[in-house]
């Protein structure tokens, strides 16, 4: 499959390796088509990786990943034709975080409370069916669950498209390993003004726990 991944951090190049490594043909995607860092991956990874900027990323990809940096991620998707992500599956991975008063963060002025970046980007590309997933765990637990636990932990996914949300389930237990039954759907997009809350409240705990590879379980 086709998917363009967009952010050129720690995030979009772990899940941009992994997807590689399984096969799958990945477009980095940066402000310009010729980002030091995108091309530093490409030349490390296998014949499957490429780059582009973040609307040749987009419109590359079949399913695209948002691993965009919280308080510049709607600059991002303003560089991107609505119409190169219609219809297409989006799964967001952005954090709204704040780190001007040091740590833990708190969440960005705007994108909180009563709104989050989930919603803002599915207003931004009102055809694409936006999914946020991901975005409460580590990067390298997010692809490989069994880091934690032997894969035993909860993920929060949320998005207003259900046929969307099933795909990516599909997609998280055959490309990465999670277990379907911890999947934990909390509804439509609006739910991601509680899970990107939960992440100051990840960090706190990642401080007291001493790592980050660690997740939480929900039980009942
Ligand atoms: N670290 C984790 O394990 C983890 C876990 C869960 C969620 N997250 C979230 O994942 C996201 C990515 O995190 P990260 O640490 O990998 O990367 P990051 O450094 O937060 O963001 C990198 C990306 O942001 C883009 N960017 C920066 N300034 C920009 C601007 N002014 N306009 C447009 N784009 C701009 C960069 O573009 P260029 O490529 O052009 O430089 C780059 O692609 C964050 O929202 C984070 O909260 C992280």
């Amino acid at each position: 499959m086709n998917i363009g991944v967009l952010g050129t951090g720690m995030v979009g190049e772990t899940i941009a390796t992994a997807l590689t490594e399984k096969g799958h043909n990945v477009r980095m995607g940066s402000r310009s088509a010729n980002n030091e860092k995108a091309a530093g991956w490409v030349k490390k990874s296998n014949n499957h990786a490429s780059q582009g900027d973040f609307n040749d990323a987009a419109s590359f990809g079949e399913i695209v990943f948002l691993c965009l940096n919280g308080a510049h991620t709607l600059d991002a998707v303003g560089a991107v034709d609505a119409e190169n992500v219609a219809s297409k599956v989006v799964m967001d991975v952005t954090n709204p975080l704040d780190f001007s008063r040091g740590m833990p963060p708190g969440l960005l002025d705007g994108l909180s409370n009563f709104n989050s970046l989930g919603e803002e980007i599915q207003k931004a590309w009102p055809a694409a069916k936006v999914v946020k997933v991901f975005n409460t765990v580590n990067c390298n637990v997010m692809v490989n669950p069994k880091l934690v636990n032997n894969g035993d932990h909860s993920l929060f996914i949320c998005g207003d498209d259900a046929d969307a949300k099933n795909k990516v389930k599909h997609f998280l237990v055959d490309t990465f390993g999670w277990k379907a039954d911890n999947l934990l759907d909390l509804g439509g997009i609006q739910s991601a003004r509680v899970t990107e809350a939960y992440v100051p409240l990840w960090v706190s705990m990642m401080q007291a726990v001493g790592t980050p590879m660690f997740s939480i379980k929900v039980v009942k």
